[in-house]
């Protein structure tokens, strides 16, 4: 099901549309609501959305609806829609008190469908509809219905949501099923224009709407344990422990038990590539631990020499690590035909090869110019960093964009670590909490929001890399730590 609907994805954004009806004409006075009975709760089965992505759709003339459905999106991590007429309402339109204003008039003609400017090109991205419209005499404006009349809402799941001045949603909700009988009709709700966001937070939870609010970019460590790292869900909807154990230089038997010895520490996550050579011994790492495939997050990459060939790169992959299924496929560089590549891994996708995908060493350049020729939006970027080179503008971005992101080298790198380890800076913080200089370089990553991978072939250093929830660092010396960083590269790319 995921898989079929990667098929449709598009990243071609949703056109925001800041169309306002008229700013000045809000009703001079209420109208007397008609009395509506309180609607029979929604018979309609639970949603099961399989991306969790959410989009709220309203129409406002003037803006009560439009802050309510601006809250809901930042609730869910969704995206907003405004429904805009092609004609305008004028405040004249939309005075009730005149039986022959266009509001009026619609309301009391059953075949009013006032056109809608501009379409949503990409629906099929979204699982749950909210659908937000003021209340005109207790019921949706006409212009409600041409929506719901203009698009195929079979698999997805409409809550409606409605604001006035006093009535309550009546049948105004239940009245639009018939409209898009395919779709799973959430029972719909009034929302005052002074309504909590906790108010609505908990309106939203009540209805398990399995909704995917990615954590990208802020975690809870405090649901971490030290040997059990918690969990990022990436944008793809899959989750992936923030703590993983890099690979790189690891090979052949060392590889092999350094991967066993990690999942004994607790480790779930293990990063590899084609270039490492190591595919294999960390498949062969993974099987020999006894701990099942599916607990298990791997992500590996395929190198530039790879790309025009991707497709035969891929199963290549799965067959060095014996395994049915990738967690995460990065395209390694930046380089000739990645685009073509990065469509090899989307095509995998859909055939349930690989989960997730993503990118390294893509920097904010490089994603301009990426993201636009692509349909799947990368669930991760691996980039260099660390407290010499902190890369935060490029974080900044990847994180507006929903993009996780993960540091390569995060102690420094081979050859490097000795440097940051004995920083005066980190030393001192370590002493304060009694950690290690490598667990607050780790901690401060992870309070930044960046997943971290450091190697290690040895245990304790590994048990060390994932014992990072039992202490955290005050903003000073998050500030201090910030403050160490020179721009400094540890390697080329
Ligand atoms: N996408 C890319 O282009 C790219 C590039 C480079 C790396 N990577 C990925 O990023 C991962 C991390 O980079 P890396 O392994 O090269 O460098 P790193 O994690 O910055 O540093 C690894 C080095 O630190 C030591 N170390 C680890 N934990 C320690 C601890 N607690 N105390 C003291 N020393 C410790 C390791 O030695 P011991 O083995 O003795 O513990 C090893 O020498 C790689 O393994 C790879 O998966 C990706
Ligand atoms: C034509 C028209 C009819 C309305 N009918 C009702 C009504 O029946 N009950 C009510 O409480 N409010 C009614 N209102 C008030 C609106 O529902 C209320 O102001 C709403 O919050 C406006 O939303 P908006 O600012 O997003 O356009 C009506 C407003 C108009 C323009």
């Amino acid at each position: 099901m995921k898989s079929l609907l990667y098929l449709i994805l598009l990243l071609s954004g949703l056109p925001l549309t800041m169309y306002a009806c008229s700013s000045n004409d809000a009703p001079a006075e209420t109208p007397i609501p008609t009395p509506e009975p309180e609607p029979d709760p929604d018979p309609s089965p639970d949603a099961k959305p399989s991306n969790g992505h959410s989009l709220v759709v309203y129409f406002s003339c003037t803006n009560t609806t439009k802050g309510i459905a601006e809250q809901i999106a930042e609730i869910t991590n969704g995206e907003c829609y405004r429904i805009m007429p092609e004609v305008a309402y004028t405040s004249d339109d939309l005075n009730y008190n005149n039986s022959s204003s266009r509001a009026n008039r619609e309301q009391n003609d059953p075949s009013a469908r006032p056109a809608i400017s501009g379409k949503i090109e990409n629906l099929s991205d979204y699982d749950v509809i909210f659908l937000g419209y003021p209340i005109w005499w207790g019921k949706a404006p006409k212009i409600i219905f041409t929506f719901l009349e203009s698009y195929d809402f079979s698999r997805k799941t409409i809550v409606p949501f409605c604001t006035s001045h006093s009535s309550g949603i009546g049948s105004s909700d239940t009245d639009l099923h018939a409209l898009a009988a395919q779709a799973v009709w959430k029972q719909g709700r009034r929302l005052g224009g002074n309504e909590t966001k906790e108010d609505i937070m908990n309106w939203i939870e009540s209805m398990e709407l399995n909704l995917n609010q990615s954590n990208v970019g802020s975690f809870n460590l405090s649901e971490g344990e030290n040997g059990k790292a918690p969990t990022v869900r990436l944008n793809s909807g899959y989750d992936m422990p923030m703590v993983g154990l890099g690979t790189y230089s690891l090979l052949g038997d060392v590889c092999v038990n350094s991967v066993v010895a990690a999942i004994q520490n607790g480790f779930r996550k293990f990063d590899t590539a084609y270039m490492y050579n190591n595919e294999e011994s960390v498949g062969e790492g993974i099987r020999r631990s006894g701990v099942p495939r599916e607990e298990i997050f791997v992500c590996t990459k395929l190198y530039p020499n790879q790309y025009s060939d991707a497709e035969n790169a891929i199963n290549m992959a799965l067959a060095k690590l014996g395994l049915d299924y990738i967690d995460l496929m990065l395209l390694h560089h930046p380089g000739t035909n990645d685009v073509a590549a990065y469509k090899a891994m989307e095509r995998a996708v859909v055939q349930g090869k690989i989960r997730s995908v993503g990118l390294s060493n893509y920097y904010v350049k490089e994603m301009e110019a990426f993201l636009p020729q692509v349909s799947i939006k990368p669930a991760l970027v691996q980039n260099e960093i660390h407290p010499y080179y902190q890369e935060n503008e490029v974080i900044r971005y990847m994180h507006q964009q929903g993009i996780a992101v993960e540091a390569w080298y995060p102690l420094g790198g081979r050859g490097y670590t000795s440097a940051l380890l004995n920083d005066e800076t980190i030393s001192r913080i370590a002493a304060v909490h009694g950690k290690s200089s490598a667990q607050v370089i780790l901690r401060w990553d992870l309070q930044k929001g960046v997943v971290v991978i450091p190697g290690s072939s040895n245990p304790n250093h590994q048990k060390e890399n994932i014992s990072l929830f039992d202490f955290e660092l005050t903003d000073e010396e998050m500030n201090s730590i910030n403050a160490l960083d020179r721009n400094e590269k540890h390697d080329w790319y």
